[in-house]
Formats: structure tokens, C-alpha cells, sequence
């Protein structure tokens, strides 16, 4: 079942029953202030930084689902009713919701009055725009009275809802024309405000929640829009909204357009004041000013449409699989920008007061983001260098404000140093800027101790050398890539963090996953200083990933696949001799995709269990059986019940793994078919079972174990964006950044016939035609440039700013 489709030339999904089975939401946003906004106008805004400087109240666990947001009552007699449906649930005789690239767009009509409302944070400015347009489609007059409602948070999100007995006697606020300024701790130690404004004079306002409400009202029912009042009220202490009232004749026929701003604005110190306690309004009133008439919000829309646009002209496809391009195209690529913007911080499922930046997260979010905005992607992979610890460990996580490390987590997770350098490889393949290896980078936020980035690459190399376990394979720490697999952590405690519990360094598990990772991005490694010259260095690198290949085919190989770990008591994790977990999914990827086992066999064995045990009609699970009690030994994984999460869900992130693998041994129909199963666009028809929605990636898909089998759950922030978009573009299409040039290498899937792409890299577009070799007519495989045939399939632009390359299959 569907819930909507859609529309690829306008690059929009178009929800047409509001009724999801989840909220579905967008991201309106690009630099500094942020929007979620669901298909019922739900969500929040935050600036920077979705803890400590949120401007919005929303609150997760609610019931009904999905408050707050911005929402617009419109009274029409005695009907109420909201162009989002929601909070008033008025049944509407039209409803469409367009999520686009940056903006959501409401169309809906109820008793020949039609809505149509935009809502948009435009390029460079910190607000949010919503633009509501009335038409009166009938032929008698109307008088419609509409308000406006937000309710603002006391900008630190955790503090504003749990530290009440401080809150209740802390807001503020002014109001002047049509502007409501909210301005609660600024007379203290703040700078900044919010503000909420029309730009056409009000016939009333409130700002106190409780008058706007009622005494134990709901916002399904406010008092002050069913007696058709606004009281006018300032806000002293309590809740703190913006709600304007606004009387309207529509003529038949006639519309009337509204411009509603919600904005962030910030003072210098000394002219924080105009007279005493009186906000100087001066930054706000300039946006004000600009978005005050119809012309220029018009631009920041086609401003940011050009933007959209322009950036994902950077790489496209054409193909006879339209959901393969719509993937491609528009929405993999732009949940790629999600998520580089977010990492894991806010979204409907993780509240923003939590985990801030990881460290792993970050590096793995650039993958699938540097071919957009290279330049974003260097300063990023500054950012993250510079909470390394000197001996080359890292803080799992930072603050995006403070871009400081967080010491709550601190470090100890073995497999973060190593993503550094794939982030960074994927960089200097994507620009060859080997400038940004000589960038002088702090250990720790501490400018005292700082050494260039090539350095902090070296010490993430010689952090998994020096932490090698009984099997010469890397010690595993609090965690890798799976967070929940706490090797070292050993809790009893109901309520204890598995992540922070127990020693980080523990002396004997190990992981065999690092293992991998280490084969591929110590090769990486080993490539960016054989780029710069360093031989004796290139050949220490060569050889200790050597013999790290050679640790995972001696101990880390169970028979018929590649085991996961040795826990802390020198024990097997994820071998055919357990009960359960007897095979994980995460070393059969990672091996493969580094090259591991592809000569003696072992790789294709390893991805045929995987295919025998792990893989559902939903995609691939995490491991087999899944954990049916609690294991101490192994930690957090075995919380979960069996399918969910990392007990054998179908963890998203690590299928494009196997995917990658599978074209690693030449095998496009596997990969495709792997590919396929979590992809969005395709399972778009089962929505009323995948619930989450169905234009991007969410984290997990519950494994077979479980209940509700192929329900996913977490969606928007997942490392999954990145890493399809590395397996569809640079593998399955083959379109591959090398060093020296654009390697052309597709791994196709026999319901392909080919494709054309085009490509922006290094300056040069790349206008690519893949397809099968027409045998019958004497055509032979090979790569052509320019017409011309060359040897292999490294294409380098040679400063060429345009190249027509020819894959012959
Ligand atoms: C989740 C993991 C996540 C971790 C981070 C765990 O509860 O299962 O997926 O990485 O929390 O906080
Ligand atoms: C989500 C976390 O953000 C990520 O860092 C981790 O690798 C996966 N969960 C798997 O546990």
C-alpha cells in the first residue's frame, strides 16, 4: 500500500493521505539553522545545534503523534481546520504534501477555501519562511480568521524539559507590529532571540500558552480560536508561543498571500539593549525587511531550487530503471546532505540532546556527501582530526557547537581512528587536494599539541598496530562499528550505558571486523604515502596490512565464513561452534570489500553463507540465530529482542557492504539483488509494513525473529545514505574516484542493459555510456575516450574539461 509517489521532474514525494503510518518528514536547511517538518507540518527548528540552541518545543513520545509544529488554524464558521491536517485533524476535501529538496509544500482545500503553504529555510539566512496563500473558491464571500501558532523552547532542549521549577518562572517576551519576539534568558548570559512575525498588520496575538489554550486545553481545541478571541497576552513565566490572529475577506475567488517568518537573531555584546530590557531588534528586522513582500520570497525559493539543482547536476544517471535513477538522482544524494549536516543528531527518532557528532559517523556520512561540496568535506575532516587523541584514539563523539569531544563517552572505541583515513582517502580521491594532508591539526582541541593531518592519519594506523590481541588481529575496545557488541563491558546494572561500562581496554577480544577495515584503509593509507613519496613509510604500511590479511585468514576464517570477534575470555563470537550468533554479517562485507579471501576462495564462501543464513526477502540481518537470552559476555547486542536493532535486524548500513563485496567477485546480480531489497523507491509498495518513509533510508528493518518482520524503524540519520550511494555509484555503476583518474568499472546486474551518467570530477564532466558489447556486430568490451580505445579502465581527464567515455561490456 501507498501512501503517496513520486513526482521525479519536480524531484518531490507527494503524500496524499495524511494518515502515515509514521510521521514523514524532510529537512528544511542547508548551513546553520535547521528545520524538521513532517507531512502534517509537525517538527522544530534549531540553530546550529539541535540541544543547545533550539528555538521550537516538540515532543517526542506524544500523544496524539507528532506535536509540535507550525501550525495554521483557519476558522471558517465553525469549522477549524489546519492546511497539515494536523493538530485539529479536520477532515479536508484536498490533501497533498510535497517534500521537496529544502521546502514541504501543503495543498489542501476544505469548503471552497484552498491552502496552499511553503515552508523553506532559504540559502544563507538563519529562518525559517512559511508561506501561506488563502483562495476563496467558492462564490460567496468569505470572512476566515486564521492563527498562527509556535511554541518556543528555552533553547537548551534537555533544560526545557526537565528543569521546570526554574523554567516556569523564566519567560519573556515582546511584541511589536506584527513581530513576537521571544526573549527568555537573554537578559542574562544569551545574545540571541527568536522571533515570529507576518508581514501584514495582526488583529490580536498570544504568547502565553495557557491563555491561548485554556485551562487543560489541547492544541486539537484551542480556546482562544473555538471563541474566535486572542487575548493579547505577554508571556511571564510558563509557556512561551507566537500565535497571531488575523481577519480575512476573500472575495470569490480572490487570494491573499501571508508571509510568516520564524527566525534566530544574535547581537554583539554591547548592543545587546535598545533602552532597558528592551531587545535590540535590529538583525531581525533586516530579514524582516527583505522577506516582507512576495518578489523576494519567490527568489529564495528558485535560489534554492537552482541550488538543488546545481548540486546534483554534479551526478546523474539515466537508465531504463526508474527507480534506480530516482535513487541516484534526487533522494539518495540529498539524504547524503541530511545526513553530513546532522550525523546522528536530531531527527524523530534521536531528539537531539543526545549523541551530538560521531566520530565514525561523521567520517562515514562523507562518503556519500564529498562529490557535492568537496570544500564542506575538507573543513569536516579538520573538525573531526582535531578531537584525535595523541596516540591516535578518538572521542566517539562531539558537539557541533563547541566541535569539542565529548567526555561523557570519551574514547575506546578500536574501529574510529580508522574511518579517518577512509574519510580522507575519499577526499583526495574525489579532489586530489593532498594539500589537506600538510593541514596542521590539534590532538584533543588543544592548540598546544597539534601535527599536521598526514600525522594524525599515521597515529590512526598505529593505533590498531599497537593494539593487537592474542591473534595478532586488532583489540576491539569498548566497541567497532557495532556499538552493541561490548566485548569488555560485562553489565549487570539495569540503566548502565553498555558504551561507557567496563574497561575500554580490554587485553584479549578482538575484532575481526577492524581486522578488515584495517586491510582496506591501511591500503589507503599506504596509497597517500606512496603519493607523497614516502617509500621506507609505504613499505611498513604494505606490510603490516599484509600481515594483517594474513591474521584474518588463519584465525579470523571459521570454515565457511569469516568470524566476528574473541571476546574477553579468548572465546569465538559469530562461529558455526556457538549456539547463537553463529555468523555476522559485518566481516563477511568488510573482508570482501578489502580484498580478503578473493584469491583462495574464502570470499565467495563467506558471501554465500551469508546468502544461506542472513539474507530475508527485506534484506540482510545482522547475524544468525539471534540472541534469544541476555549474554553478559557480549553485551548490549543480546539486549535487544530477537530482530531488532543489532540482534539480528536487518541493520541497513552494513548491507551495501555485502553489496560491495558481491561486486568485489564479480557478481552484479547478487549485488543488485542486495541492493534492491532495503532500497526505498522499491519497497515503496509495502509502505503499510515498512511504515517509515519511503524516499529514504531508515537504520534498522526488523530481521526475520521478530514480530513484524520488514517493519524499519529510525529513519533519515543512518550511515546506510553514504554507503548505498558508495555502493550504487562508485561500484554497481562503476564510476570509481582513483588517485590519478575516474575509474570505469560497472558491476551490473543482468536487468540492466547499460546506462549514461554525468559526472563532474575534478573540473572535468565525464558524459559516461555504459553498455553491453553488440558481439553480433563485431563490437568487443572495452573502455573508449573520446572514441579512442584505451588500455584498462582509469580514465584521467588530462585537465580535459569535457571527456566522452564509451564502456563496452
Ligand atoms: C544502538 C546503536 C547505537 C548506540 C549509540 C545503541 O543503543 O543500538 O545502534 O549506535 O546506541 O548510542
Ligand atoms: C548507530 C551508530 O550511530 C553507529 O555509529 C553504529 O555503528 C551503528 N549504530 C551500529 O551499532
Amino acid at each position: 500500500m501507498k501512501y503517496g509517489h513520486f513526482d521525479d521532474s519536480a524531484k518531490e514525494y507527494v503524500i496524499t493521505d495524511p494518515r502515515t503510518p509514521n510521521p514523514w518528514i524532510n529537512y528544511l536547511g542547508n548551513e546553520d539553522f535547521f528545520s524538521l517538518i513532517s507531512n502534517t507540518c509537525g517538527g522544530y527548528s534549531f540553530y546550529k545545534d539541535a540541544k543547545l540552541l533550539r528555538l521550537t518545543r516538540y515532543r517526542y513520545n506524544n500523544v496524539p503523534a507528532d506535536s509540535n509544529g507550525r501550525y495554521y488554524f483557519i476558522k471558517d464558521g465553525e469549522t477549524v481546520w489546519n492546511p497539515g491536517w494536523q493538530p485539529t485533524q479536520t477532515e479536508l476535501d484536498f490533501y497533498e504534501c510535497h517534500h521537496g529538496l529544502g521546502y514541504s509544500r501543503f495543498h489542501s482545500k476544505k469548503n471552497e477555501v484552498e491552502a496552499d503553504l511553503t515552508a523553506f529555510v532559504p540559502l544563507h539566512e538563519t529562518c525559517e519562511i512559511n508561506r501561506l496563500r488563502l483562495k476563496n473558491t467558492g462564490s460567496e464571500p468569505k470572512q476566515l480568521t486564521l492563527y498562527s501558532y509556535v511554541e518556543f523552547c528555552f533553547w537548551n532542549a534537555v533544560d526545557d524539559s526537565t528543569n521546570f521549577q526554574r523554567n516556569l518562572s523564566l519567560g519573556e517576551v515582546e511584541v511589536k507590529d506584527s513581530v513576537i519576539y521571544h526573549k527568555t534568558e537573554y537578559r542574562e548570559r544569551r545574545n540571541h532571540f527568536a522571533y515570529y512575525c507576518v508581514n501584514r498588520p495582526i488583529d490580536g496575538f498570544d504568547t502565553d500558552r495557557d491563555a491561548f489554550l485554556g485551562a487543560y486545553g489541547t492544541i486539537q481545541n484551542p480556546k482562544a480560536v473555538r471563541e474566535n478571541i486572542s487575548g493579547q497576552t505577554m508571556a511571564s513565566g510558563g509557556a512561551v508561543i507566537g500565535s497571531h490572529r488575523i481577519v480575512l475577506n476573500l472575495a470569490p475567488g480572490e487570494e491573499q498571500s501571508l508571509i510568516f517568518i520564524l527566525g534566530y537573531a544574535e547581537n554583539p555584546e554591547e548592543e545587546k539593549w535598545e533602552a532597558l530590557n528592551v531587545i535590540n531588534k535590529k538583525p531581525a528586522l533586516q530579514t524582516i525587511q527583505k522577506f516582507a513582500d512576495e518578489k523576494t520570497v519567490d527568489q529564495a525559493l528558485a535560489d534554492l531550487n537552482d541550488y538543488w539543482n546545481q548540486l546534483l547536476s554534479r551526478y546523474t544517471i539515466t537508465c531504463s530503471d526508474e527507480k534506480l535513477a530516482r535513487m541516484v538522482n534526487i533522494w539518495n544524494q540529498y539524504q547524503c546532505m541530511v545526513t553530513f549536516n546532522m550525523s546522528r543528531s536530531a531527527s524523530y527518532f534521536e531528539s537531539g540532546t543526545g549523541r551530538g557528532m560521531g566520530f565514525r559517523d561523521s567520517c562515514q556520512d562523507l562518503l556519500g556527501f564529498v562529490h557535492l561540496i568537496p570544500e564542506r568535506a575538507r573543513g569536516r575532516i579538520l573538525d573531526i582530526a582535531a578531537t584525535q587523541m595523541e596516540d591516535g584514539s578518538a572521542y566517539h563523539q562531539y558537539q557541533p557547537l563547541t566541535k569539542r569531544g565529548n567526555m561523557d563517552i570519551g574514547s575506546g572505541f578500536n574501529d574510529d581512528p580508522l574511518w579517518l583515513i577512509a574519510a580522507t582517502a575519499a577526499y583526495i580521491r574525489e579532489t586530489g587536494d593532498l594539500s589537506i594532508l600538510d593541514e596542521e591539526v590539534d590532538f584533543d582541541n588543544n592548540p598546544t599539541k597539534k601535527d599536521s593531518l598526514l600525522e594524525h592519519l599515521k597515529r590512526s594506523f598505529n593505533y590498531t598496530l599497537t593494539h593487537l590481541g592474542p591473534h595478532s588481529l586488532p583489540l576491539i575496545g569498548r566497541a567497532d562499528w557495532n556499538d552493541c557488541l561490548n566485548l569488555n563491558c560485562f553489565s549487570k546494572e539495569p540503566g548502565e550505558s553498555f558504551q561507557t561500562t567496563g574497561p575500554s581496554e580490554g587485553p584479549v577480544a578482538e575484532s575481526v571486523f577492524i581486522a578488515g577495515m584495517f586491510v582496506k584503509y591501511g591500503a589507503e593509507y599506504a596509497h597517500l604515502q606512496e603519493l607523497l613519496g614516502n617509500r621506507l613509510e609505504v613499505k611498513r604500511a604494505r606490510k603490516a596490512v599484509e600481515e594483517m590479511t594474513e591474521a584474518i585468514l588463519k584465525d579470523g576464517w571459521d570454515g565457511e565464513w569469516f568470524l566476528r570477534a574473541y571476546d574477553a575470555s579468548g572465546e569465538k563470537v559469530g562461529s558455526s561452534e556457538n549456539e547463537e550468533g553463529k555468523i555476522f554479517i559485518e566481516p563477511q562485507g568488510f573482508c570482501v570489500l578489502a580484498g580478503v579471501g578473493v584469491e583462495n576462495g574464502y570470499a565467495q564462501k563467506a558471501l554465500d553463507s551469508v546468502h544461506r543464513h542472513l539474507e530475508t526477502k527485506y534484506g540482510i540481518m545482522l547475524q544468525q540465530p539471534a540472541y534469544q537470552t541476555y549474554h553478559l559476555n557480549l553485551g548490549e547486542i543480546s539486549s535487544y529482542p530477537p530482530g531488532y536493532k543489532e540482534n539480528a535486524g536487518i541493520f541497513c548500513h552494513n548491507n551495501p557492504w555485502v553489496s560491495i563485496a558481491e561486486t568485489v567477485i564479480g557478481r552484479g546480480n547478487q549485488a543488485f539483488e542486495i541492493y534492491r531489497k532495503t532500497c526505498p523507491a522499491y519497497i515503496e509498495d509495502i509502505s503499510e509494513i515498512h511504515r517509515t518513509e519511503p524516499y529514504v533510508y531508515s537504520q534498522m528493518i526488523a530481521g526475520a525473529d521478530a514480530p513484524k518482520h520488514g517493519e524499519a524503524k529510525n529513519s533519515w540519520l543512518t550511515g546506510t545514505a553514504a554507503w548505498t550511494f558508495v555502493n550504487v555509484s562508485p561500484y554497481i555503476l562503476g564510476i570509481r574516484p582513483d588517485y590519478s583518474g575516474l575509474l570505469i568499472d560497472p558491476c551490473l546486474p543482468d536487468s540492466l542493459d547499460g546506462f549514461t551518467a554525468r559526472r563532474i570530477w575534478r573540473g572535468c564532466e565525464f558524459e559516461i555510456e555504459v553498455r553491453r558489447a553488440d558481439r553480433s556486430n563485431g563490437e568487443q568490451a572495452g573502455t573508449f575516450v573520446d572514441g579512442a580505445k584505451i588500455d584498462g579502465s582509469l580514465v584521467e581527464p588530462d585537465g580535459k574539461q569535457k571527456l566522452h567515455v564509451l564502456k563496452l561490456l
